[in-house]
């Protein structure tokens, strides 16, 4: 069932989706060499209670953050810890807000101090597959136009796609219909309405999309341990001109010349 979204509700999810994107944008003042995920999980959380939301993963299912903390091969679902991160590392902090019964969804992986170029690349090669992404989801389109605008922008380059992870429709829950992978077909899938939210969140490794989820029936990481980065935004279709409800804007306001 894909829910079309009303402009009342659509006035919702911008202002869920604006909590979201500020909460990334504490996170990255402290995404530092030194700093626990931990901590950061905790700016999170506060933030988020502080401006009227919910931390949406916190309980979901049971699991334990605020945040899904990604360090180096980990892919999704991370939990916070007392892990210090280091000079090199990256770390991906994926959240949801709920606000007013409405959810909004983003993730952006912070490159921790300096790291190696080849890592920078793939960080930068997922961002641009998101907005690739991003501009293939037009009303009238198809979910398989997004993935495999992701897909092809990300293996022309020699990064791989993970496959058993995927974007989805939000709203008044953080996954509804449809899923939304990030590889795939153009011309198949659900089409594209005006109204529909999504989220699309590439997650793209170095090495072979492979990926181990840990007996915790959770954290999940590259089966090579290479690194995998991953970013998501959450959008409205809306004719030829998705709305991108969240914004990486506070984010690279704090991370100046070291943003992606
Ligand atoms: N962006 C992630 C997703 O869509 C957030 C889920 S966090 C969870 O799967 F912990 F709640 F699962
Ligand atoms: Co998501």
């Amino acid at each position: 069932m894909i829910y079309l979204k009303t402009a009342e509700e659509i006035e919702k999810m911008r202002a869920a989706c604006d909590l979201v994107s500020r909460t990334l944008g504490e996170v990255a003042k402290w995404a530092r060499p030194g700093v626990t995920t931990l901590r950061l999980d905790s700016i999170a959380r506060e933030y988020i209670l502080d401006n009227g939301g919910t931390p949406a993963c916190l309980g979901y299912h049971g699991f334990p953050g605020t945040l899904c903390i990604e360090v180096n091969e980990t892919v999704v679902h991370g939990f916070p810890s007392d892990r210090v991160l280091e000079e090199g590392d990256i770390v991906g902090t994926d959240c949801v807000v709920e606000l007013n019964g409405f959810h909004g969804d983003s993730c952006y992986t912070f490159p921790i101090g300096e790291i190696a170029p080849e890592v920078m690349s793939l960080l930068k090669t997922t961002k641009e597959s998101l907005y690739k992404g991003i501009e293939a989801a037009k009303a009238g389109k198809r979910v398989g136009d997004i993935g495999n605008a992701v897909q092809t922008y990300c293996e022309r380059r020699n990064y791989s796609v993970v496959r058993e992870m995927c974007g989805h429709g939000i709203g008044q829950s953080m996954h509804e219909d449809p899923e939304v992978p990030n590889y795939g077909r153009r011309g198949i899938g659900p089409v594209l309405r005006d109204g529909m939210c999504i989220a699309i969140e590439p997650m793209i490794n170095l090495g072979s999309k492979n990926i181990v989820i840990e007996r915790d029936g959770w954290q999940c990481r590259t089966k090579d341990r290479k690194p995998s980065a991953h970013f998501e935004h959450t959008l409205l279709i809306n004719g030829d001109d998705p709305e991108v409800l969240t914004t990486f804007r506070y984010i690279e306001e704090v991370l100046g010349n070291r943003s992606i």
